[in-house]
């Protein structure tokens, strides 16, 4: 269960040295997706600010990165207080290895004509949350755009927990907002600095029909599925979902 493991002992140092040094391929084709999903639907709404959340955020900047052009506040949730203490770390100047992040993301205008300096904006509307997702009360709908990378599946070993968690995430969001998530397909758990983290094996038929009934233009697709140097090793490859919340 989600609540028996030692999330605090979740190393971020070893966890960023892993996955986010540098762009790896698999996230390149995920960045190009959420990309294209947020900067084509917020082109129909110029001017507008949202609020923004990154449930499980974890170690990793990109998601909120993502999400940035348009927000006027963005939330980081984690459960973590080794997490909580990266990312409040991140705040005042965010890691140099994030620049690329934000490079790959300016391949598309909502991003590249972004007037200001993403570091000052960070630091201006992220705030930093220690959290945990199966029990935000009374947050119901309050955010208007959300990601959620690697969480449903990775928190957990129980079926049961990755479709609370996906149901929690769009709990949070208002009707209409759009969403990316991503996920592993087929984990069979993961290690982080000697620690061994749970996952939950899930299909990529499984992971839409989970999120289906909470989102209308739901698109998945199967990315990092030819690399040769896979981030970790038991999964077949990552899924990446894209939509909005029902209404
Ligand atoms: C595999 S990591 C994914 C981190 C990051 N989103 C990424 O894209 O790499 C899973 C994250 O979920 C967080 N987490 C685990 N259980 C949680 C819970 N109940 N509520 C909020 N966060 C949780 C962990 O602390 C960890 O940061």
């Amino acid at each position: 269960m989600n609540a028996d493991v030692p999330w605090d002992e979740f190393n971020p140092a070893d966890y960023i040295s892993h996955n986010y040094r540098s762009v790896l391929p698999a996230d390149a084709e995920i960045i190009a997706i959420v990309r294209d999903h947020f900067s084509d639907h917020f082109r129909r709404f110029p001017g507008r600010q949202v609020r923004g959340i990154d449930v499980g955020a974890g170690a990793n900047l990109y998601p909120a990165l993502a999400m940035l052009p348009w927000c006027e506040e963005i939330t980081l949730l984690d459960r973590s207080s080794q997490n909580v203490d990266y990312l409040l770390g991140q705040l005042d100047s965010y890691d140099a290895n994030w620049d690329a992040f934000w490079l790959s993301l300016c391949q598309k205008d909502g991003y590249a004509a972004y007037p200001h300096n993403p570091r000052e904006r960070f630091k201006q509307i992220v705030r930093v949350e220690q959290g945990d997702l199966f029990h935000l009360a009374g947050q119901e709908g309050r955010w208007t755009l959300g990601t959620m990378f690697f969480v449903a599946e990775s928190i957990s070993s129980s079926e049961t927990e990755f479709e609370q968690a996906i149901k929690c995430f769009f709990h949070y969001l208002e009707p209409g907002a759009p969403f990316a998530a991503a996920f592993m397909e087929e984990s069979e758990g993961y290690e982080v600095g000697g620690r061994n983290f749970p996952a939950c094996n899930v299909r990529r038929e499984q992971i839409h029909s989970a999120l289906e009934s909470y989102t209308r233009g739901l698109k998945t697709s199967s990315v990092g599925e030819q690399d040769q140097d896979k981030v970790r090793d038991g999964y077949t490859s990552m899924i990446v979902a894209c939509g909005y919340r029902c209404t």
